[in-house]
């Protein structure tokens, strides 16, 4: 693709990214610019592998959870399809600013974040220092890596935590409550991901949008299988199956 956009490249009317970022190279080089950024054609292929990896197959592979969990309790899909259709008018789209008339909705998507635990081990960090934390010395430099499906799945943290339970997430008043605590489906502190408002928003109105138009099952005959494919461990993927999406409006 970049050496397509080389080729078509016009400089009066750049069409995309890809565009933009080839004149960034050509009016600087190789020289860092005020912000002390590298532009080249590494670093564009680094631009494109963060926008399709990190920032579109975790959101669109969450949503294949989400499809699957709905899929596999009929029960909680049609409280949230009762949630939807008496919080939104019918024939209406969801916007973000329906979000605080929907927290079952919300609580839906937060319970598949933590049961799927799809970065089921964090991104690697390393201390620039050594550290003892809670007793443990942690030398300059060694690898760190969180086991979030662990913390996601720990009872001091999680009452039942095998469970799909999205009425954690709610208080007794049926308000949507966010937990910090043992919960790091977009990791923590300054490295976190940097996209999780754009990907809550997303799971928001494709969860909303499909669940107001349809309903999901697994095919006749057939069960849900929830359990992660274990050929890649850093990312918890759903397994491959059908799953059928029959129309609310036919
Ligand atoms: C459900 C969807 C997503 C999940 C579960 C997810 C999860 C994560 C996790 C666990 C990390 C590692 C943070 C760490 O190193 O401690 C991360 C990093 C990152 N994410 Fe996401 N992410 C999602 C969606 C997105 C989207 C939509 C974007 C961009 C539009 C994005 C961009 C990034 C980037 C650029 C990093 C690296 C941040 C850094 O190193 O400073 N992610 N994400």
């Amino acid at each position: 693709m970049i050496t397509e956009h080389k080729e078509s490249l016009n400089p009066d009317d750049p069409k995309d990214l890809i565009d933009a970022y080839l004149l960034e190279m050509k009016d600087r080089g190789e020289n860092p610019g005020e912000a002390g950024g590298v532009r080249n054609e590494t670093d564009l292929r680094i631009v494109l592998f963060d926008a399709l990896f990190a920032g579109t197959d975790t959101t669109y592979n969450t949503m294949k959870w989400i499809f699957l969990y709905l899929a596999a309790y009929p029960d909680k899909q049609r409280k949230l399809q009762e949630e939807l259709d008496s919080a939104l008018p019918s024939g209406s789209l969801v916007t973000l600013e329906d979000k605080p008339r929907i927290p079952y909705t919300e609580a839906v998507i937060n319970e598949v974040l933590r049961m799927s635990s799809l970065t089921n081990v964090g991104l690697p960090h390393s201390p620039v220092r050594d550290v003892v934390l809670a007793g443990y010395k942690i030398p300059k430099g060694s690898m760190i890596i969180p086991v979030t499906a662990s913390i996601h799945s720990d009872p001091r943290y999680w009452d039942q935590p095998d469970l799909f339970l999205p009425e954690r997430w709610l208080s007794p008043e049926g308000k949507f409550v966010m937990r910090k605590e043992g919960y790091l489906p977009f990791s923590t502190g300054k490295r976190s991901c940097v996209g999780e408002s754009l990907a809550r928003m997303e799971l928001m109105i494709f969860t909303a949008t499909v669940a107001q138009n349809f309903t999901i099952g697994p095919p006749e005959g057939k069960t849900i299988d929830l359990l992660p494919d274990f050929d890649n461990r850093i990312i918890h993927m759903a397994r491959k199956q059908d799953v059928v999406f029959t129309s609310r409006n036919p």
